[in-house]
């Protein structure tokens, strides 16, 4: 099984992508994850890549593309994929598409999480996570037991350069004129397509998407 999870910044795509992946029998691919992994690694690709995630720009498809074309191929379809944050524009859409056929298995789902705008600069403006274990807090919703720190390994939590409110709302609007519109070219090639209310709790959201899922 091969899923997309589709919605703009902060609708829950890392939060339920990580549960679905350890539910289910599924590598979770996140291309947002594997730049800044890149960039605080130093390499040319992850120095490059942080200049347009600092200004809450795209990264070059050809990028993104070298990058997902790796880790498809070197992790093997091992129970299939679920794709966060990826794909984000037209050419993208197609060439995951292309590879996944490739590679004997097509995209089964594009699930789909909406969340009004105020509420999702509410959420990243609030979000921290552990640059240790990956761990993934919200201050005012789901903060950690002792402020600053990781509940799961104690690491001192940090927030994104990209969550300040301006680069936000920039990303914002990138989502809606450059990545919104790859839902249609999804529609042409018959991927199905389900839209899910990500304004509910964490567990509501899940339980919505493990229904779809079966
Ligand atoms: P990326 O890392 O993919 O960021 P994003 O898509 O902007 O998504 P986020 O990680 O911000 O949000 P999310 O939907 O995963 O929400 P989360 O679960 O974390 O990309 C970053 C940048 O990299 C891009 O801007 C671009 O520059 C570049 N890039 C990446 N992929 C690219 C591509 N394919 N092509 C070109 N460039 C690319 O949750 C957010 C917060 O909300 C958390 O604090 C969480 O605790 C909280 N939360 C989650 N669910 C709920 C809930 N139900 N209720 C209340 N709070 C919740």
């Amino acid at each position: 099984m091969n899923i997309i999870l589709f919605g703009p910044p902060g609708a829950g795509k890392g939060t339920q992508g990580s549960l679905l992946e350890e539910r289910y029998d599924l590598v979770r691919l996140s291309t947002g994850e594997l730049l800044r992994e890149a960039a605080r690694n130093g390499t040319a690709l992850g120095l490059q890549a942080r200049v347009f995630m600092d200004a809450g720009e795209l990264v070059p498809d050809a990028v993104i593309l070298g990058m997902v074309g790796e880790v498809m191929h070197a992790r093997g379809n091992r129970g299939g994929f679920i794709f966060d944050g990826f794909p984000r524009t037209g050419a993208q859409a197609l060439a995951l598409d292309a590879m996944a056929r490739e590679m004997g298995s097509p995209i089964d789902a594009v699930l789909v999480l909406t969340v009004d705008d105020e509420e999702l600069v509410r959420r990243l403006s609030g979000r921290l996570y552990c640059p240790n274990c990956g761990r993934i807090f919200q201050r005012y919703s789901d903060p950690p037991a002792k402020e600053g720190t990781c509940d799961t390994c104690g690491h001192a939590l940090d927030q994104r350069e990209d969550d300040r409110e301006d680069t936000v709302r920039r990303r914002l609007d990138v989502y809606r004129e450059q990545t919104a519109p790859v839902l249609q070219k999804f529609e042409k090639l018959g991927v199905p397509i389900h839209h899910i209310d990500g304004d509910r709790s964490v567990d509501d959201v899940n339980a919505s998407l493990t229904a779809i899922l079966g």
